[in-house]
């Protein structure tokens, strides 16, 4: 790969220069308090921030926040982003409460040296994810003038053909980030000779949005265990019946060709909890996976699977793990989850939580970061990373 990195960029010398930071500073919020529930993804880019702020450049971040529709919307503010980050960097993050209008400009203009400043959320403004590229393109033109170069450390949003990710670089010099620089590094050791056995997790609610890392996966894996919302549609394709539970009824015959090209490399639970309703204190028992009553739906996997798929990452040498096993949210169907979570860490393997809702439920459950090898900061962009898809962000970097 012909990727210029940020370590040459400092080479070059950045005293004084303005440069532009893409990062996914797209955090999870509360809904009522608007209080930052996980700020993971603000400090992965802590390491490529301080060496910029550390070398004297005039640090201008940008991000997305959330799906706004091309407009400005409170709820969607990264201020509450600029007093975290000002916080993990030690030092105040100036704001400009518009992306790229009067207080961008004056903001970016005032800055001095090594001192960080965040535009507000990329996504108030149509052109960032306009699929026009003259619309784009204008909004690129906009963005691109508040720097002398380009880093790109939103591994989270590579997968994106954004105004921010895919336009700007071509407009300024530019160089991946360390995060990005990471990230990359860890999945391509996953894509080419993972050491065996290779089991991957999958859990989530969607069929829909795995099929296509399943299709890629399931001739390089030695092991694929499917738990989540996901795995009733397999279940379903088995011929069982799944009460009320989460089912893409248009995928189950997708499911069942599935399970019919793995060869035995996918797993299945055994048993699931079920539940009276979606609810934290709904009435709930462990059932087999052939005894669901029909007006029970399933919200966790049960402990023999957890014991079965532990048995199997007990084997592994290289471990990939992508979606909740259950609704971990809501304590009483947190357990399957939590039990795939500690045999991952208990595993003599290389180990990879590929982002969004997994790394969310690792912080969440309290368990230890450091005892997995990585924790992605990319949902979609690590599973499209590994179907072998061209990352529109990474692409952009490459020449
Ligand atoms: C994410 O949270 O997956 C990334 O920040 C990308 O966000 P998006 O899915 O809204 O593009
Ligand atoms: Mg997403």
């Amino acid at each position: 790969m012909s990727i210029r990195t940020l370590d040459d960029l400092l080479a070059e010398g950045v005293s004084g220069r303005r440069v532009l930071v893409r990062a996914d500073l797209n955090v999870p919020l509360d809904k009522q308090t608007g209080d930052i529930t996980d700020d993971g993804r603000i400090r992965a880019v802590l390491p490529t921030l301080g060496a910029l702020v550390e070398a004297g450049a005039k640090v201008v971040v940008c991000s997305h926040l959330g799906r706004p529709k091309g407009a400005p919307d409170p709820q969607f503010s990264l201020s509450p982003v600029a007093g975290r980050l000002g916080e993990l960097l030690g030092a105040p993050v100036r704001f400009a409460t518009d992306t790229v209008g009067d207080s961008a400009r004056s903001t970016v203009a005032d800055l001095a040296d090594g001192q960080v400043a965040l535009l507000e959320n990329l996504r108030f403004n149509a052109g960032e994810t306009s699929k026009d590229e003259a619309e784009r393109g204008a909004f690129a033109d906009q963005l691109a003038a508040f720097g002398d170069a380009y880093v790109d450390d939103a591994f989270g949003a590579v997968h994106r053909k954004h105004a921010s990710v895919y336009d700007v670089p071509a407009r300024l010099p530019h160089v991946a980030g360390r995060l990005v620089l990471r990230e990359v590094e860890v999945l391509s050791k996953l894509t080419s000779e993972p050491e065996r056995p290779y089991v991957v997790v999958l859990g989530g609610s969607k069929v829909s949005d795995k099929l296509a890392v399943i299709e890629a996966l399931l001739p390089t894996v030695d092991r694929l265990l499917i738990g989540g919302g996901m795995c009733f549609t397999f279940l379903k394709a088995q011929g069982l019946e799944v009460g009320t539970s989460l089912l893409e009824k248009d995928m189950v015959e997708t499911c069942r060709n599935l399970l019919e090209r793995a060869d035995g490399k996918i797993m299945l639970p055994v048993d699931v909890v079920v539940a009276d309703a979606f609810a934290p204190d709904a009435a709930h028992d462990t059932v087999r996976v052939d005894g669901i009553p029909s007006h029970r739906l399933g919200l966790d996997v049960g402990p023999e699977t957890v014991a079965g798929f532990s048995a199997a990452l007990s084997q592994a040498r290289t471990i990939f793990w992508n979606g909740p096993m259950g609704v971990f949210e809501m304590p009483a169907f947190a357990a399957g989850t939590r039990g795939i979570a500690e045999a991952i860490t208990k595993a003599d393997a290389f180990s990879v939580v590929g982002g969004g809702d997994s790394a969310a439920a690792v912080r969440a459950l309290g368990l230890d970061e450091s005892s997995f090898g990585h924790i992605s900061t990319g949902g979609g962009a690590s599973l499209e990373y590994l179907e072998g898809k061209t990352l529109p962000g990474i692409a952009a970097l490459e020449n």
